[in-house]
């Protein structure tokens, strides 16, 4: 079998003997004879031949599945090829999409490595898939368990997910821990590595190599770096036959028209300039809010970052979280995954001025 054979035995083979629906503008992308598409009648879709005039422009007709100029525009930005790439509703529809995809109700399992991003046991959940659980090491800065990843992957187990950085820890998991965990596993299972948060880490992804690797799928998203979690752009980055499968799960038409507008003006060179500043705005801010909080006395510790969060321990998570609320100021408790640990996402300087200025009250109580 070749390497490529290999990840496709590891999919559900129903959906492997699946045939998709084919929607209308999948098929009309097929024909190209007859006059220019700009001149085509399109008749094809049952939709509504107007655009209702308090409606934007163009949303009578459905889009584009995978709209051919984002994927490619995603493809350049992240460094890989178009076949690569499979553009969802959020990173979180890529979670859920391997999940509906390798694991079989009553059956099949993942793999996590907690304290870590929640949505991996929610979509295990939903699909009837049972998670076995390799704890990171704290003790080493939240460090993967290689070795304990690779003896709990039993036949069984058909996702691997590693969050790099970490959420909520913050910490990228080392780079050449991964690869080799990923081709130790290269005929038992697929490692998902959720880059969320690698554009505030400065360095470069694991997304190079999946040609090496096919058992290697990455995700990443327009939401933060970029900003746009409203407009729910994520990218599922794999081999071109695993990406072939996905696209049987995935619905018809997941990116709507004012979706890609948002996305291809994030992706314009202003667009990208942006970002980019934002990111440097971010990270400085999360070095100076750092600093500032470990000389705080309710503050234990201030875990290293490479995301744009602060993962950090008090004595009493409850009594800052209400301090918190009673001043419009929301953090997230993680106290059920690490005890006494609130996760601060970095904000603007007058934000996280908002932040300290709770915690440094909360640290010098009135006599
Ligand atoms: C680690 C991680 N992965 C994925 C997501 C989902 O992001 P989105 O669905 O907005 O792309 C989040 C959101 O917080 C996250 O923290």
């Amino acid at each position: 079998m070749t390497p490529v054979d290999q990840v496709l035995a590891l999919v559900r083979p129903d959906i492997l003997a699946l045939t998709a629906y084919s929607s209308a503008r999948k098929e009309s992308k097929g024909g190209r004879a007859g006059p220019e598409p700009s001149r085509w009648v399109w008749l094809d879709a049952n939709e509504n031949p107007e655009t209702p005039s308090v409606h934007m422009p163009l949303l009578n007709r459905y889009p584009e599945p995978q709209p051919a100029d984002l994927v490619a525009q995603l493809a350049t930005l992240y460094g890989v090829t178009p076949a690569q790439v499979l553009v969802t509703r959020g990173s979180d529809e890529g979670i859920d999409l391997l999940l509906r995809t390798f694991c079989r109700a009553g059956q099949d399992a993942i793999l996590i490595t907690p304290p870590t991003y929640g949505m991996y046991v929610v979509a295990a959940g939903i699909q009837g898939a049972r998670t076995v659980t390799v704890p990171l090491i704290r003790e080493k800065n939240f460090a993967l368990d290689a070795a304990a990843v690779l003896q709990a992957t039993t036949p069984e187990v058909k996702l691997v997910f590693l969050c790099s950085p970490n959420n909520p820890t913050g910490n990228l998991l080392d780079r050449a821990g991964v690869l080799s965990l990923v081709r130790s596993l290269a005929s038992r299972a697929v490692v998902v590595v959720d880059e969320a948060y690698v554009d505030f880490s400065g360095q470069p992804s694991l997304a190079a190599e999946i040609a090496a690797n096919p058992n290697l799928v990455v995700l990443r998203t327009l939401s933060k770096a970029y900003g746009l979690a409203g407009a729910r752009v994520g990218t599922t980055i794999a081999d071109p036959a695993v990406i072939a499968v996905l696209q049987k799960v995935i619905a018809p038409y997941p990116v709507p028209a004012p979706v890609l507008a948002a996305a291809l003006a994030a992706l314009t060179p202003a667009g990208l300039a942006a970002a980019r500043e934002s990111v440097a705005a971010l990270v400085a801010e999360r070095a100076r809010l750092a600093t500032a909080l470990a000389k705080l006395p309710a503050v234990k510790r201030v875990w290293p970052s490479d995301a744009n969060y602060l993962l950090i321990e008090v004595a009493d998570s409850a009594r800052i979280m209400a301090a918190g609320r009673a001043a419009g100021v929301v953090w997230r408790d993680r106290s059920k995954d690490v005890p006494n640990h609130i996760r601060l996402t970095v904000g603007t300087a007058e934000e996280n001025n908002a932040t300290l200025e709770v915690l440094a009250r909360l640290s010098n109580p009135p006599l």
